[in-house]
């Protein structure tokens, strides 16, 4: 569809309604003929009955050597049917008519059909005949075919009408429908080219009648929904990032611009250089930590997903940091039902670093003597990782935005870090189907990913 308004011939909805009508009109076209000639050999066949009835009862007046009866009998009969649509004829031997309407001494005997031009009846009019002898005598009786032909004539007409009102009614009743249904589907081209220029906030017009259009366009204005939460986001996200890339950025350039200066006065500039690699080394890892989420979220990791005990996982990082921990003046301790597995599909590296950016944040935002602890548990159909503190925790209020990219809250502004490890840690759940809550320990911190369990959580029995 190319604009706003296609010709109705060229809609389908239209197209549709004209072949249903064409098609439903040869049913009823093909039925109608059926119909018909059934009717006409059922009225020829009563109308040769009656014939055949009259005729015997008017032979049956004969008798033996004396014509009298039946020559007066069809004299009565003649002079009965004054409209003419039953006519007799009685001939003798040599074709001379004794009594009747008519000479019909050249009709064959049997059945036949012939035109007649008799006084008071059109002329020309068929009659169907039977003629046959009875005593030497031909004996003739006649029916009118007009009033058969009127009945046919009759339901032809009716016929013909229907024909006309179907058609009519098929190809305006199918325009009306059609140019309802052609008025819907130009609501929905209409929008997708608003959408196309760029108004994400065009949505279909919904009838409410719940028909499969309505629910097709329901489907599209929800994706429609998704694409420009999708867009603002991604707006916010990157105002978010360019203002906070400054504040780095706008210290490096003092640091350089201090360096400058004393270069001119012939002064030493060795700290300058080293405040100014520290810094560009930060901008650096922000970006590098940007286009790892941003990787992670394109989802191509994914084709390397196994399903792999995340048991061993949680054990080498507990590993790994428990001395880190030591030397920070705080615990780490690993807590896992020995001999069981705990099977996830997922990728090792990448949960890895997601443990390891959340102890990360436990041994950075926590004070010394704080007790870390790693665990792996299993509820219904999930297997559970938590990490969890007794350090001050993160308000409830903020619980949702520490997941943004750069976000830290301010307690944490003096600490090293750029407030994209949460948002990492987001990206590796999402990335395995996995849902994080984020709890007040009371005092303390404590996360929990729920990732779907592969299969039972197995226990090796000895
Ligand atoms: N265990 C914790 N206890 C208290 N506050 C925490 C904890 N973990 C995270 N936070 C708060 O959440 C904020 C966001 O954490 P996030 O890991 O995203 O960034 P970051 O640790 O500041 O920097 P980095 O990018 O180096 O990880 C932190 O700045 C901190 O304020
Ligand atoms: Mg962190």
């Amino acid at each position: 569809m190319s604009g706003t308004r296609s010709s109705l011939l060229r809609s389908t909805p239209f197209r549709l309604a004209l072949t249903f009508a064409f098609l439903f009109l040869l049913a009823f076209i093909l039925s109608g003929a059926i119909v018909y000639q059934l009717m006409s050999a059922s009225l020829a066949r009563q109308l040769d009955q009656s014939i055949k009835e009259t005729y015997s009862l008017i032979a049956a007046t004969h008798a033996e050597g004396d014509e009298e009866d039946l020559v007066s009998t069809v004299r009565d009969h003649a002079q009965f049917s004054q409209d003419k649509d039953e006519i007799f004829s009685l001939t003798d031997r040599n074709g001379n008519r004794l009594a009747g309407d008519f000479t019909a001494s050249s009709l064959p005997d049997g059945f036949s059909i012939f035109a007649a031009d008799l006084p008071g009846v059109p002329p020309d009019t068929q009659y169907r005949a039977y003629s046959g002898t009875v005593g030497g005598n031909k004996l003739t009786v006649a029916f009118s075919l007009s009033e058969t032909e009127d009945l046919e004539r009759i339901v032809l007409m009716s016929f013909g009408w229907a024909t006309l009102f179907i058609t009519v009614l098929a190809i305006g009743g199918g325009a009306v429908l059609a140019s309802r249904v052609q008025r819907r589907l130009d609501g929905i081209a209409n929008t997708m080219v608003d959408v196309s220029h760029g108004r994400l906030d065009a949505r279909i017009p919904l009838t409410g009648n719940g028909d499969d259009i309505d629910a097709v366009s329901a489907q599209v204005n929800s994706a429609l929904d998704r694409l420009s939460a999708l867009v603002d986001g991604m707006r916010e996200v990157s105002a978010n990032i360019a203002h906070d890339l400054k504040t780095p950025l706008n210290r490096l350039q003092m640091i350089l611009e201090s360096a400058a200066d004393k270069t001119v006065s012939g002064e030493d500039v060795s700290t300058e250089l080293t405040d100014a690699r520290a810094e560009s080394q930060q901008i650096n890892s922000t970006f590098d930590a940007l286009l790892r989420i941003a990787q992670i979220e394109a989802g191509a990791r994914k084709a390397r997903f196994v399903d792999l005990d995340v048991g061993p996982v949680v054990e080498t990082i507990g590993e790994v940091y428990a001395d880190v921990a030591e030397d920070d003046g705080k615990s780490l301790s690993t807590v896992i039902v020995p001999d069981t597995k705990w099977y996830v599909h997922g990728d090792r590296d990448l949960l890895m670093q997601m443990l390891a950016n959340l102890v990360e944040n436990a041994l950075r935002h926590c004070p010394p003597g704080t007790a870390i602890e790693l665990s792996v548990t299993r509820a219904g159909n999930h297997v559970l990782i938590h990490v969890r503190d007794n350090g001050p925790g993160i308000p409830a209020e903020e619980r949702d935005k520490v997941f943004r990219r750069l976000y830290r809250l301010d307690a944490s502004r003096t600490t090293p870090g750029s407030g994209l490890g949460l948002s990492l840690v987001k990206a590796v759940a999402d990335l395995h189907g996995a849902a994080i809550t984020l709890e007040d320990r009371n005092p303390g911190l404590g996360v929990t990913v729920s990732f779907p369990a592969v299969g039972t959580p197995v226990t090796s029995s000895f």
